[in-house]
């Protein structure tokens, strides 16, 4: 099968690459600029303009759409939603058989901007003339790690302690996906998550042990629906199956040690 992952650079990108290589599919790989690679086609391809997207799509069986722009701001639209109709009505005008696209649990709950843009990408996909498979992932270990070091930019970590998460290993979203991929479309949604359900306090203490560090939490109460949503689960999902490395186990790669088990 010949996939086209879009935004195949990034986080998730770098870990879909290669699980499909490894799974024996042919694998031609989107970025905004050139780059090279023995075992991997790459093309260039602007979502904000539909630059090379027609050449892209051209010959491919299956879309693996992983592209985003998650800032603030007008291009996150232009990129998300605009561009995921430029690659869908691409994709049909090309035959492409299945269009499986990467979303966020919670998306339809948890009143971030982001979001909005991701349900309206999804609702684009789900419109379009391809045959579609929406897999919503919590988030990545390391995009935790990344927001806990940005909230403690300022000494202690700052967050509301009963915030809940649920983060997921990346290597096995894209496992996920491969899985999708062959399954075929399902026109539908499914979820996908970690291990375990985290309170936010559990994860920094956690982090902090990995990290050898003696920062306080600075707890804060998140008003409005935004933390009632978040404080009620809306980003975490109990769907099966799940993966099954855990947040301590992300720590210990990364810091090693037992990552705070
Ligand atoms: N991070 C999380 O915790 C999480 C959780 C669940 C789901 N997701 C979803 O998973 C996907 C990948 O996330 P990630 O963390 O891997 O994101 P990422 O590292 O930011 O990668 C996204 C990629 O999108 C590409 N992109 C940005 N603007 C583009 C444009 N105008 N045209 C074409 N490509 C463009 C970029 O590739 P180039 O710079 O090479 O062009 C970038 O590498 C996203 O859809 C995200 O919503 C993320």
């Amino acid at each position: 099968m010949r996939v086209l992952v879009t935004g195949a650079g990034g986080h998730l990108g770098r870990a879909v690459l290669p699980r499909l290589l490894d799974d024996g599919f042919t694998v031609r790989a989107t970025s905004r600029r050139p780059r090279t690679d023995p075992v991997v086609e790459w093309t260039v391809v602007d979502l904000a303009t539909g630059t090379g997207l027609a050449e892209a799509v051209d010959g491919i069986d299956a879309v693996l759409h992983l592209a985003s722009l998650p800032r603030p701001g007008r291009r996150t639209h232009q990129v998300d939603v605009l561009g995921t109709r430029r690659l869908v009505v691409a994709a049909g005008q090309a035959g492409v058989r299945h269009l499986v696209y990467i979303s966020i649990v919670g998306v339809d709950q948890v009143p971030f901007r982001y979001y909005r843009h991701k349900l309206a990408a999804e609702q684009v996909v789900a419109a379009g003339p391809v045959p579609w498979s929406v897999l919503r992932a919590t988030q990545f270990h390391q995009f935790l790690d990344d927001l806990l070091s940005t909230a403690s930019r300022l000494g202690p970590t700052i967050g509301d302690r009963s915030i809940l998460a649920q983060p997921v290993d990346p290597g096995e979203v894209a496992a996920r996906l491969a899985a999708r991929l062959v399954a075929g479309p399902l026109r539908g949604i499914e979820e996908y998550g970690g291990p375990e359900v985290l309170r936010f306090d559990e994860a920094v203490r956690a982090w902090r042990a990995a990290r050898h560090s003696r920062r306080p939490l600075l707890p804060v109460h998140l008003p409005g629906r935004l933390g009632h949503t978040l404080r009620a689960g809306g980003l975490v999902s109990d769907a099966l199956p799940r993966g099954s490395r855990t947040w301590a186990d992300h720590l210990a790669d990364t810091y090693g040690g037992t990552g705070g088990r």
